[in-house]
């Protein structure tokens, strides 16, 4: 990854120098558009008033209709803000102008937004892409989205979420890479190197942010902005991982977490903030808060005002305050009277001009006209990448009788109001993609196949039309039904209690099985849902995710053959909800689940995950032998013979895991350590070799010492976290 050039370190040293601490705080301070007029109450009570139906959308919609928006163009003008959150290229040009002509020192500024998972292109949320076990697809996703950001003006992403997440209540889940830290922090690193590492035009690169810092996924209870309590060992092998990745990877910005870590909000953490991440990992880039997340320190209960919270935040290392003014409104006031020094503010200014510096915006602080048409009309290229996301990111859970594929010429009753829906394809955080780009399941399905039919008989929402039911039962060979949840139940603010399927959608599905028809059950969600009845009852069960704006020909190509599914789950799917968090990588009780009584189970629920992490079926079977394990220098050298033993091409993801069978702490019944994708044509057999450095097999104890404890260990290679072969060795280190 690219640095500073000695000329560039100098400029920012100069510029600081030049500096009036205003506008070094100035700096520090991220704004979006307020809205103003047209109303009374403040815009925050507005939203609420009409989430809790104290007013309609209709009236919002009105009310809004007379309001404006203020972009802070004379705080712009005296230096007062070094961000802002804004997605139109005509207005980013607008606000720059004034940054860089009209404020005193011509500081540009820094545009971010939520790009989580594409900009004008949607690809698979986070969730799903990971599950592709693809790194150079998720790389090249992360490319694509940098240079439509970057046409935009939009220079920074607050991605990627790195959040490890076991709780599936938590809707969080859908933007992280799910539960596992070494796919976390092979997704985060190709995150990176797609978002950061283009350095072929300023055009085609931007900041990364990597949120959220850090142990948001453990919210208790799987409700958002919860309280975390966890073990440091645990903290610091699992989530901790996926952000140490990215820092050594380049990583330009950390987003701090709205949640306090054992007891101290991470916005205030000095430990987490300057301890961890700036001192030990050498991160040499700025934090940002997130949202009001300063303010919300008062409510935490860590600070008495918004002076104490922006002194705390500032003092612990939070360079930049997004949203709520707090910096600018205080700190002057807290230099003055000391209880922040200089070189505290020197030290985040420095951190936010340097990756000003890096992406180029003193060289390069407008969109040309050019690049603000370039994706007017997405180019094949873009749709075509989308629509390979999309289908690597598809996972067979259940494919009863061979069902699927289906032939072109099935009749086919394609049933649910989710199949015939351009918003609910598109998943939480989408930004800037069109109507006109989005291919729904049933345009998928209609250009796919030669007999479809379609009848909405319900969704995640209202009633089941009973019509609909009828005419679906006397039309065709089988039933898909597309269910699942709206984007809105997943992702931020988004937590759910029971994550069965929402609403009377179960009923809905019995009732189609009631016609004798075979159902074909294609779920569209944004966490894992506890699926044991479908499980138990539908023959054929597809999970698709929101796979952004080609979902439709993905499922279609998929449930027809033209592609052979090979994706897999990042998160462990439930039986149900009772068993949240529910995990792979656990370690071991004394007593294990099993048959008998005083062992650690429920009663009225399964032992284990329905679905398990790593797995997903394939139109064709693989089979694993020959797992042999040697020791070659500073490594173990794994070798393990893949066979493609049905008819039909494939790719397969090869799975290395291990456990260290006793050590000082109790350590995980399986940990993943390594992936391989592998393509094998029907009857193809290959030897898959992972070099697995022993430097590597070590962990954290609750100090942040690192242990390689000479012992037995078991190295497992397999298709999913349960299905693994396994062998033994002794290790001395
Ligand atoms: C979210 C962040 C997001 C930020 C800015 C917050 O509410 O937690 O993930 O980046 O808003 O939109």
């Amino acid at each position: 990854m690219k640095g500073l050039t000695e000329e560039q370190k100098k400029k920012v040293e100069d510029l600081l120098s030049q500096m009036t601490l205003e506008e070094k705080i100035g700096q520090m301070n991220q704004e979006s558009p307020s809205i103003v007029g047209g109303f009374d109450v403040p815009f925050e009570e507005l939203i609420e008033m009409m989430t809790d139906g104290r007013i309609s959308k209709e009236e919002f919609g009105q009310i809004m209709s007379n309001a404006t928006q203020d972009f802070h163009e004379e705080d712009i003008k005296k230096g007062l803000v070094g961000s802002l959150m804004v997605q139109d290229p005509v207005k980013v040009n607008e606000l720059q102008k004034i940054a860089v002509e009209e404020s005193r020192l011509g500081i540009p500024l820094i545009f971010g937004l939520d790009v989580i998972h594409g900009f004008r292109s949607v690809y698979p949320i986070a969730i799903a892409e990971a599950g592709t076990f693809d790194t150079d697809l998720m790389e090249r996703t992360a490319r694509m989205a940098a240079k439509e950001s970057r046409a935009a003006g939009v220079a920074w992403h607050f991605a990627p979420m790195l959040d490890v997440a076991r709780d599936a209540r938590w809707g969080r889940v859908s933007e992280g890479p799910g539960e596992d830290p070494c796919l976390g922090s092979q997704f985060a690193r190709a995150k990176i190197r797609g978002l950061q590492n283009d350095h072929s035009a300023t055009e085609n690169y931007v900041a990364a942010c990597l949120k959220h810092y850090v142990g948001y996924g453990a919210c208790e209870s799987g409700r958002d902005y919860n309280t975390v309590s966890m073990a440091m060992h645990v903290f610091y092998n699992n989530y901790l991982k996926p952000f140490q990745a990215a820092v050594d990877e380049g990583a330009q910005t950390v987003m701090a977490a709205f949640n306090d870590l054992n007891g101290v909000p991470c916005t205030v953490n000095r430990f987490l903030l300057r301890d961890i991440l700036k001192d030990s990992m050498g991160f040499p880039g700025f934090v940002v808060s997130d949202a009001n997340a300063i303010r919300e320190c008062v409510v935490h209960g860590i600070a008495e005002d918004h002076m104490d919270a922006g002194v705390q935040a500032v003092n612990a290392g939070m360079d930049m305050d997004m949203g709520t003014e707090i910096y600018v409104k205080n700190l002057k006031t807290a230099v003055e009277n000391g209880t922040v020094s200089m070189d505290v503010i020197d030290e985040a200014v420095r951190r936010i001009l340097s990756v000003k510096m890096w992406l180029g915006l003193f060289d390069h602080p407008y969109v040309t006209e050019e690049a603000m048409k370039r994706y007017e009309t997405l180019p094949k290229e873009h749709t075509d990448l989308a629509r390979e996301a999309a289908e690597k990111s598809i996972v067979l859970l259940k494919n009863e009788d061979g069902l699927l594929p289906l032939k072109k010429d099935t009749k086919i009753a394609l049933v649910g109001a989710l199949a015939d829906n351009r918003e609910e394809i598109i998943g939480a955080w989408a930004m800037s993609w069109q109507e006109k780009d989005c291919v729904t399941i049933l345009e998928g399905m209609k250009s796919t196949f030669e007999n479809v039919k379609y009848f909405p008989c319900g969704g995640p929402e209202g009633d089941i039309d009973m019509n609909d039911i009828l005419k679906a039962e006397d039309y065709g060979d089988v039933i898909v039904a597309v269910m699942g949840e709206l984007v809105s139940m997943s992702g931020e603010a988004s937590s759910r209690s029971n994550i069965t399927l929402p609403g009377r959608q179960k009923e809905l599905i019995e009732m189609l099985m009631h016609t004798g028809k075979p159902v074909i059950l294609v779920l569209m969600n944004g966490r894992p849902l506890a699926l044991e009845w479908e499980n138990n009852y539908v023959p054929v069960i597809v999970e698709a995710w929101h796979l952004g704006i080609q979902m439709g020909n993905a499922v279609a190509r998929v449930l027809s053959g033209d592609v052979n599914p090979e994706g897999r789950l990042s998160s462990s799917f439930p039986a149900v909800t009772g068993q949240c968090p529910v995990y792979y990588n656990h370690p071991n009780t004394g007593r294990p689940a099993s048959r008998s009584k005083f062992t650690s189970r429920y009663l009225d629920a399964p032992f284990d995950s329905l679905y398990p992490f790593g797995y997903g079926l394939s139109y064709t079977t693989y089979t694993y032998s020959d797992l042999t394990v040697k020791e070659e220098g500073d490594a173990l050298d794994i070798s393990v013979k893949v066979t493609n033993a049905g008819d039909r091409d494939g790719r397969e993801t090869v799975q290395f895991y291990m456990q260290d069978v006793a050590a000082s702490l109790v350590r995980p019944v399986k940990e993943l350590k390594g992936f391989e994708k592998v393509s094998l044509a029907a009857g193809e057999t290959k030897e898959i070799r992972f070099s697995l450095k022993k430097a590597d097999m070590g962990f954290y104890d609750n100090e942040r010492n690192y242990h390689l404890e000479d012992g037995l260990f078991r190295i497992y290679a397999g298709g999913s976290s349960r299905d693994c072969l396994m062998q033994e060795i002794r290790l001395s280190f």
